[in-house]
């Protein structure tokens, strides 16, 4: 299972891009040194499924086999990812060390385990003095680094080739405040219920958690995604967020270590201005944050409705422009979550929710057409989670698929004229039928929170568009980890033809959640943070004097820096 790279380098564990840091003499410029300041807590990553190349007879691969396609056993090793593109390298098929779908054999008789983008050598820190030893050993040696938490990132900002990979798994501290005021602010701050949890605790722990204390934490609907890590730091966007808003609203403070160095405290009164950035910003950028600390609301019931039938070609255009000629009122009501071509999958977290009066015209679309509406109420948003959404998610994962998405956010005004209302539906009709890609509208954006919040645009680093929208809509591509390079060329042109044909038709006050972004933009800045990106960059050079983190896409980024070959590569 040896990658392609020149032995020499190997054997020093660096991949080519470090070439010019080795160079420099000096305190911690080794990778010994490091190991030695972090007590051999350096480790080499080996790609998951290594052990059915090696021996594709052997327990150990027998033993992986069983436990890959579960997103929990993968978010348990630096190596597992939850898409391919997190650890292979997208636009070279031979770099990559993956089984196949289904059959979970090796690809091809002639398939190598390649290292494709997985870090060389990664740390699982354990706190801000590690965090510390590894901005340390990147200033000194100008070793790049990438972050990585839980969960998936489509957009691998987890990943980056050539980097020395810290890995925040291991920060699962969590903690509950019966009234919560951030450090340093005055005492007369109104205190908040809130709960703070390390960065590697995914959204089934602190769901639990919270619910232990009889609190709500909206969490985003995947899993084993972190709660402090780029799902927060992005937007962090729930189905209760039309009700109670997003992660980025909700969230009091941050513990962060700044690439300059510093742990640090970031809320409304200790470093203000880190904070916004913060809230919005993206992940990977401004440093990497240990914890984060939100406002939790009490348990309460929850009404869901999931409302289904056997979708034809005949009923695509009605269906949707039913849902999207209601979208609003629903918005508004506070209903959130996912819809698709035949099914709406709506929960309402206030006593006034009524399912079969509020969605009435859905229901009876459904049941119209051979399907049927499940009303049921539960004691809290946990119970609803673990009974709906966790008992999807505890499907067995794909075992090597890229799965790429391409989203807008689109605005209420769309909504309310019916000519552009008409063309949104068409765009996603298109999107689903002619381009063939699983194609979603969620409810999960917080117009009806914002009423309420008027401050919450100018307080969060997103733009306008996320506080007068209804629906966020996003169209999946993918492929298979066999696929040869002319199939994932085809795939992304049918992605970015989606992104094309959405953009059109959300209109010019649309924006994009960077989360479920078409990985190809050439305007992901703007349409990101749009005006709101200068002062982000602004804060990052505060914060990150020497330019020592980057991702794909994310603040600071550019087209200059090495280790996004893989991406760049299937650029169509
Ligand atoms: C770090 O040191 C430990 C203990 O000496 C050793 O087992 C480990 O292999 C070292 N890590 C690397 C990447 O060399
Ligand atoms: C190496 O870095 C660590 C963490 O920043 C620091 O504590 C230590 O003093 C440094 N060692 C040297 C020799 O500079
Ligand atoms: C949560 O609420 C239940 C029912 O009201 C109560 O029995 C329990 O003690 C509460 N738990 C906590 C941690 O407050
Ligand atoms: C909805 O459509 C999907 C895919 O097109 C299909 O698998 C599913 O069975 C349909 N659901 C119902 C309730 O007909
Ligand atoms: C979600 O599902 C996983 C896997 O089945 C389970 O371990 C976890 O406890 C569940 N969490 C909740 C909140 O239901
Ligand atoms: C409604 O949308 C159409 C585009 O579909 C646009 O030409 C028209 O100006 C819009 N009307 C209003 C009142 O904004
Ligand atoms: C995607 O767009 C390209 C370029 O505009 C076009 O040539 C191609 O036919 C489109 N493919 C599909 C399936 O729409």
């Amino acid at each position: 299972m040896r990658p392609s790279r020149p032995p020499l380098l190997l054997a020093l564990g660096l991949g080519a891009a470090l070439l010019p840091g080795l160079a420099l003499a000096g305190h911690n410029s080794s990778l010994a040194q490091l190991n030695t300041t972090l007590s051999g807590r350096l480790q080499t990553s080996i790609p998951l499924a290594h052990s059915c190349f090696s021996q594709p007879n052997g327990a150990a691969c027998a033993a992986l086999k069983k436990q890959l396609p579960s997103a929990y056993f993968r978010i348990g090793s630096y190596e597992g990812f939850q898409n391919l593109q997190g650890e292979a390298c997208v636009a070279d098929p031979a770099d990559q060390c993956l089984l196949t779908e289904g059959s979970l054999a090796k690809p091809s008789p002639s398939a190598r385990c390649n290292q494709g983008v997985l870090s060389r050598n990664f740390v699982e820190v354990t706190g801000p003095a590690d965090v510390q030893a590894v901005l340390a050993y990147s200033r000194a040696t100008g070793t790049p680094l990438s972050i990585k938490g839980s969960g998936h990132d489509y957009n691998m900002r987890s990943s980056r080739r050539g980097s020395l990979a810290i890995w925040t798994r291991g920060l699962r501290d969590t903690a509950f405040h019966p009234s919560f005021v951030a450090d340093g602010c005055p005492p007369a701050t109104h205190p908040r219920q809130a709960v703070t949890f390390g960065a590697g605790v995914t959204m089934t722990e602190a769901m639990t958690f919270a619910h232990a204390h009889n609190a709500t934490f909206p969490a985003g609907s995947s899993a084993t995604v972190g709660a402090s890590g780029g799902w927060a730091l992005n937007g962090g966007h729930s189905v209760l967020s039309p009700g109670f808003g997003l992660a980025a609203d909700r969230v009091l403070q941050f513990a962060i270590v700044t690439p300059d160095g510093q742990h640090r405290i970031a809320n409304a009164c200790t470093n203000p201005s880190l904070f916004w950035a913060l809230r919005g910003g993206g992940g990977g950028a401004f440093g990497v944050v240990l914890s984060s600390t939100h406002a939790a609301e009490p348990d309460g019931p929850v009404t869901s409705a999931i409302i289904s039938f056997p979708g034809t070609p005949a009923t695509l255009n009605p269906w949707i422009s039913l849902l999207a000629e209601h979208a609003p009122a629903w918005t508004r009501a506070g209903w959130g979550g996912p819809s698709a071509a035949n099914l709406s999958f709506l929960v309402n977290p206030f006593a006034a929710a009524a399912a079969e009066s509020d969605l009435a015209p859905a229901i009876a679309f459904a049941r119209a057409h051979g399907g049927a509406a499940a009303v049921q109420t539960y004691p809290s948003f946990f119970d609803y989670w673990a009974a709906t959404i966790n008992a999807s998610s505890a499907t067995p994962e794909p075992v090597s698929t890229a799965l790429f998405a391409t989203s807008r956010i689109v605005p209420e005004s769309v909504f309310l004229n019916t000519s552009a209302r008409a063309a949104l539906v068409g765009a996603l009709v298109a999107t689903a039928t002619d381009l063939g890609l699983a194609t979603y509208f969620m409810a999960d954006l917080p117009l009806r929170w914002a009423q309420s919040h008027p401050a919450a645009e100018a307080d969060t680093a997103l733009p306008a568009a996320w506080y007068s929208s209804v629906w966020h809509v996003v169209a999946y591509a993918q492929w298979d980890g066999g696929a040869p390079l002319a199939q994932r060329r085809g795939a992304v042109q049918l992605l970015r033809n989606a992104t094309r044909i959405l953009g059109r038709a959300a209109g010019p006050d649309a924006c994009t959640y960077a989360n479920e972004a078409d990985p190809w933009l050439d305007d992901w800045a703007a349409q990101f943070w749009g005006d709101k990106y200068e002062r982000l960059v602004q804060v990052k050079r505060s914060v990150d004097p020497d330019g020592l983190l980057s991702c794909w896409h994310c603040v600071g980024w550019d087209a200059s820096l090495p280790g996004y070959e893989c991406v760049e590569g299937l650029a169509v």
